[in-house]
């Protein structure tokens, strides 16, 4: 499979909000209450308004990546130079090095931006993909807006 991973485009948007939206139903709804299920796919419905409003939250994350498998958005990670706050993979396209590769591109870059650790709000699901590839837990799980995570951080250097 030939996967390509650049940087995210406004025109990315519907692709990557359904992922975000198909994959968290499908792997993280078991971690979350049902508000907190509810207010996470609200927060990304699919109209025009509302489109509007995460692009602009998206303007706050100036490190974007998405993988594409010819034109079809198929993984995603954002974040600042110190926190990454979504990495999703379609789940079709798991347990074949995507997520790796996208944490990869996403610490090069916090480091080009002279960051030396990188923070995130862990799902459940992903905390031993997260160990495999370095991160540690910092804390036990905490409630996130009724979505359990565990925090953990890696140094880059
Ligand atoms: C977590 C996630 C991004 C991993 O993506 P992926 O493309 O499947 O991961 P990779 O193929 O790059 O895996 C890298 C390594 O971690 C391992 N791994 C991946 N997911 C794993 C899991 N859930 N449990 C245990 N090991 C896992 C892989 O086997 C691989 O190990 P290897 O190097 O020994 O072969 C993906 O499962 C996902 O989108 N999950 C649902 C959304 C989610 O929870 N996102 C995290 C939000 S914080």
């Amino acid at each position: 499979m030939n996967i390509k991973i650049r940087k995210f485009k406004d025109s990315d948007i519907l692709g990557v909000v359904s992922l975000i939206k198909e994959t968290f139903y499908k792997y993280n709804k078991k971690e979350a209450t049902k508000t907190g299920i509810k207010n996470y796919l609200t927060y990304y419905s699919i109209n025009k308004d509302n489109l509007e409003k995460v692009k602009i939250s998206f303007l706050k994350t100036p490190i974007f990546f998405v993988a594409l498998d010819n034109k079809k958005i198929v993984g995603m990670i954002r974040g600042t130079k110190s926190y990454m706050v979504n990495l999703f993979v379609n789940g079709n396209y798991h347990n074949q090095g995507i997520g790796r590769e996208l944490v990869n591109k996403f610490e090069n870059e916090a480091k080009k931006q002279v960051s030396s650790e990188i923070k995130i709000r862990a799902s459940l699901f992903a905390v031993p993909f997260y160990q495999k590839i370095g991160y540690k837990k910092t804390t036990g799980i905490k409630n996130y807006k009724g979505i359990k995570v565990y925090p953990m951080k890696k140094l880059i250097f």
